[in-house]
């Protein structure tokens, strides 16, 4: 009995979990699933009420659940999500911008983005004073050779052919090691080595796509993840994971949109599709590619929200999606 643990957040956080919770109830009665959900408090409104923005129950809660899945935090999603990814070794981040069939995205744009979840620039070390500030960038060899296994096994097992690591080895010694690790195990791995330097490959990303998987570190993922954001549709339909060799957390790629909190038309389907990736991780494939099937089915039917062409309002789409599921 997979035991869940649910982290709304802040701003369109929790009106979205509460829409997508009976979505999920709906698919584990159709696909006995024996789901035990908890809710878990995080981010800026938990950080006033109880003073941190990561409770310790809520640490203990993701640790020990077999899978959590989140929605956004705020301001202080530095003192949530980076922590939850470090101290929980959760060294992948799998971002899979696929386009939905929906107007505003690029018709079979499908590009993964593997990118490196616990180092680079997000080691948070570094010291600053009123003229200077200095963040230190630590890439290391066994950090580079995790991420990239990973990669590269991610993409014999979904069909992924062009994967290229991409970096800045011409100007970045953290750069080299990690392109250097990357290209002596790409032929173990069953792949020729392909790479690019990131600015490049930024540019590339926006015209012919020669990869459909790409292997970068830290920062670099981060950015190109919101540009390949724009071919599908927007932030509102892309999901992620947080993934370790024990644990993962699972997320869409969006943030809070303080904008439309509480209007009631934040788009589901990024956290939607971060539950179906959450239960393929979890090894219920059949309920993984149904909630997938649903979700794409309600894009064809234009049962979506505004930021992707639609008028439905948050909970409308997810109780079409429940419909869907039992039709
Ligand atoms: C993301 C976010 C986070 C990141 C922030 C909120 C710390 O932008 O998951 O892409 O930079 O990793
Ligand atoms: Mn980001």
């Amino acid at each position: 009995m997979p035991r869940i643990a649910l982290i709304p957040g802040d701003g369109v956080g929790p009106e979205i979990m509460e829409a997508v919770i009976p979505v999920l109830e709906t698919l584990a009665d159709k696909h006995s699933m024996a789901l035990e959900t908890r809710l878990y408090d995080a981010g800026d409104e938990t950080k006033e009420r109880r003073g941190t923005a990561l409770p310790r129950e809520t640490f203990e809660g993701v640790r020990k659940a077999d899978a959590t899945l989140m929605v956004a935090v705020g301001e202080t999603a530095k003192e949530v999500i980076l922590p939850l990814r470090q101290k929980l070794d959760l060294y992948v981040n799998l971002r899979p911008a696929k386009a939905y069939p929906v107007p505003n995205a690029v018709k079979g744009f499908d590009v993964t983005i593997i990118r490196e979840n616990t180092e680079g620039l997000y080691v948070k070390a570094g010291w600053s004073s009123r003229d200077v500030a200095v963040d230190l960038r630590i890439i290391t060899r066994g950090g580079s050779e995790r991420i990239c296994r990973y990669g590269y096994k991610y993409a014999r097992e979904n069909g992924k052919r062009n994967v290229y690591v991409i970096h800045k080895a011409n100007v970045l010694l953290g750069c080299k090691l990690f392109r250097d690790v990357c290209s002596s195990l790409a032929e173990e791995e069953g792949f020729s080595y392909r790479d690019m330097y990131v600015d490049a490959a930024a540019m590339r990303l926006a015209m012919d796509r020669p990869f459909d998987l790409i292997i970068t570190p830290n920062m670099f993922g981060d950015i190109l993840a919101d540009l390949a954001a724009a071919y599908i549709g927007g932030l509102g339909m892309y999901p992620s994971g947080n993934i370790g060799d024990e644990r993962a957390i699972f997320e869409p790629v969006h943030g809070t949109a303080p904008d439309i909190a509480g209007k009631g038309i934040a788009n589901p389907m990024a956290t939607l599709l971060s539950a179906a990736m959450m239960f393929k991780w979890l090894n219920y494939r059949e309920a993984a590619n149904d909630l997938e099937e649903a979700v794409w089915r309600a894009c064809e039917l234009g049962y979506t929200t505004p930021d992707v062409g639609g008028n439905m309002r948050t909970w409308e789409v997810c109780s079409s999606i429940r419909e869907l599921l039992m039709s």
